[in-house]
């Protein structure tokens, strides 16, 4: 499924390997974060390199709904009930840096970008208390939010608050501009490198698809950091949700909108290809591998937008993931057993747009200079109760995962072979099989993730195998697609 904004580039063609030599810091992963980073470490001077496994933005910054905005849904009061009002302070100043460096860059390459109100909003009783409460939090952080008689939408809600003249843009042209400066500077970026692994000596050495880079310094902008050392992997919840965006004949909302209520419905437009507007239809998000039918999401979404917009017709669908900490805030800095030479940023809990600004900024001042007040702030917290319950209910939910896939797994496998679109997960005489159909053709490969061995299961929106543990994903032939494996799976 590709998204409206991979559909709508051409993109510009990978660097050499050989202009690989003489990169002084290596970056992985060429999505908002690697770029913002790559960009800023070049800007000061620096000969810098990005590895990417696949293409430019090809995994969540391709796939994002792309609002830059300070009122997060109901954010400040989870990070504030996670962590204390000075964390949740800081997350907040950290966010404005990301969003303040974000339009400025955009605005200085003349991409693109449409100034709307943002809205969070409630349509249950349930969600007007939690709308109540990010008021008062958002307040009492100097956050001008104001309280809403109007969501502005098709539909009734019981209450919603709005913070003026944020921002919405097609993340791509935010990729090229990107890319397009830390060319100018003598950066490079080379797709289709996939980092396997690497050794934090001096110089740091990286292994790659490729064979062996090496650099002063090595960061890990790859969603989920693709080295095991510090445990990220157990510490974050991989989040996969949905996108469309429609055609719509009449009014649309002026506002971007997210709903506090679950499922949770993002709503914002686009200018289309012919001058008018498309409508953005988000949300209904899940743990990656752990929805029974994600193409049932999609029809949700489909059935939802119909309901308001009658007439909606789809032009594009697509979904993504993104990593939640158990403390509401991402994680960024230095990679525990990297010698000082290793960092990372993930966690950013689908507010990625500010967040991997401000991880950007942080990471390059880490390594170039002083780092920001709030930067110290959130570094420092501690690990309050309410977030150690939260990451040990993570660390249960993938205990279960683990148990009924391997449960699930030991039975035998159907004897028919799995349906046009569909996969099946079983046991074959001592071996074990996971079994698809795609566009006709039968794959069969190993259903145990090479991660960390949990079992993969089907999903039958985007074709491909997701893991429930750590939300590694695989095409139905077993080629790794995202998340900490670093292994295709073997083929049966
Ligand atoms: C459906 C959805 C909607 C969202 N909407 C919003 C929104 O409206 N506003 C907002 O603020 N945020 C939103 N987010 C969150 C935001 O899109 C992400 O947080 C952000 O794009 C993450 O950027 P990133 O660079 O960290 O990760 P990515 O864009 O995923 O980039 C990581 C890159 O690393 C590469 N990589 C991974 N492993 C390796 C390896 N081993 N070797 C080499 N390369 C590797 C990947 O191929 C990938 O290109 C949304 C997220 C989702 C899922
Ligand atoms: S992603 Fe860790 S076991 Fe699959």
């Amino acid at each position: 499924m590709t998204s409206l904004w991979l559909a709508r580039h051409e993109l510009p063609p990978s660097d050499p390997l050989d202009r690989l030599d003489g990169a002084e810091d290596i970056i992985v992963g060429a999505g908002l974060t690697g770029l913002v980073t790559a960009l800023l470490l070049a800007r000061a001077g620096r000969r810098v390199a990005v590895l990417e496994a696949r293409t430019l933005a090809a995994v969540t910054t391709g796939n994002t709904t792309a609002k830059l905005s300070l009122l997060q849904g109901a954010r400040l009061q989870e990070v504030q009930h996670r962590t204390t009002q000075r964390v949740a302070r800081a997350y907040l100043d950290a966010n404005r840096a990301g969003m303040d460096w974000l339009t400025e860059f955009i605005g200085d390459a003349g991409v693109p970008m449409q100034r709307r109100q943002s809205v969070s909003y409630a349509a249950t009783d349930n969600g007007a208390a939690l709308i109540d409460r990010e008021y008062r939090v958002a307040r009492s952080l100097g956050l001008p939010v104001t309280r809403l008689a109007d969501a502005g939408l098709p539909f009734p809600t019981r209450a919603a608050i709005g913070l003026a003249d944020q921002a919405q843009f097609d993340p791509l042209d935010v990729a090229l501009a990107l890319a397009a400066e830390l060319r100018t500077l003598g950066g490079t970026i080379h797709e289709g490198v996939r980092v396997r692994g690497a050794k934090a000596g001096r110089p740091v050495v990286v292994h790659t698809s490729v064979g062996d880079v090496t650099g002063s310094t090595l960061t890990l902008a790859s969603g989920t950091p693709v080295l095991d050392r510090g445990l990220y992997f157990a510490k974050l919840e991989a989040k996969r949700s949905y996108a469309a965006s429609y055609a719509v004949n009449g009014p649309l909302p002026a506002a971007m909108s997210l709903s506090v209520d679950q499922p949770t419905h993002s709503i914002r437009t686009t200018p289309s290809d012919d001058g008018g507007e498309l409508l953005l239809v988000g949300g209904l998000g899940h743990g990656v591998g752990r929805h029974p039918s994600p193409a049932s999401r999609v029809a949700h979404l489909d059935e939802w937008t119909q309901t308001h917009w009658p007439g909606a017709r789809r032009t594009h669908v697509w979904s993504a993931q993104d990593y939640e900490s158990p403390h509401g805030v991402p994680f960024v800095g230095h990679l525990p057993r990297g010698r000082g030479r290793v960092y990372l940023a993930t966690g950013y809990d689908k507010w990625g747009m500010a967040n991997s600004a401000q991880c950007a900024l942080t990471l390059a001042a880490t390594m170039l200079g002083e780092l920001p007040d709030w930067a110290r702030v959130l570094h420092h917290r501690i690990t309050t109760p309410v977030a150690l319950a939260r990451g040990l209910g993570m660390g249960a939910a993938v205990a279960r995962h683990y148990a009924t896939g391997w449960a699930g797994a030991l039975r035998s496998l159907p004897a028919d072979a799995p349906r046009e679109g569909q996969g099946a997960v079983g046991r074959e005489g001592i071996r074990l099989v996971a079994d698809s159909c795609v566009d006709g053709t039968r794959h069969r490969v190993s259903p145990v993730c090479t991660h960390m061995g949990a079992i993969l299961s089907w999903n039958d929106q985007e074709k491909s195998w997701d893991c429930p543990a750590h939300g590694s994903r695989f095409t139905a032939d077993g080629c790794r697609l995202e998340g900490p494996a670093c292994r295709d799976l073997r083929r049966k």
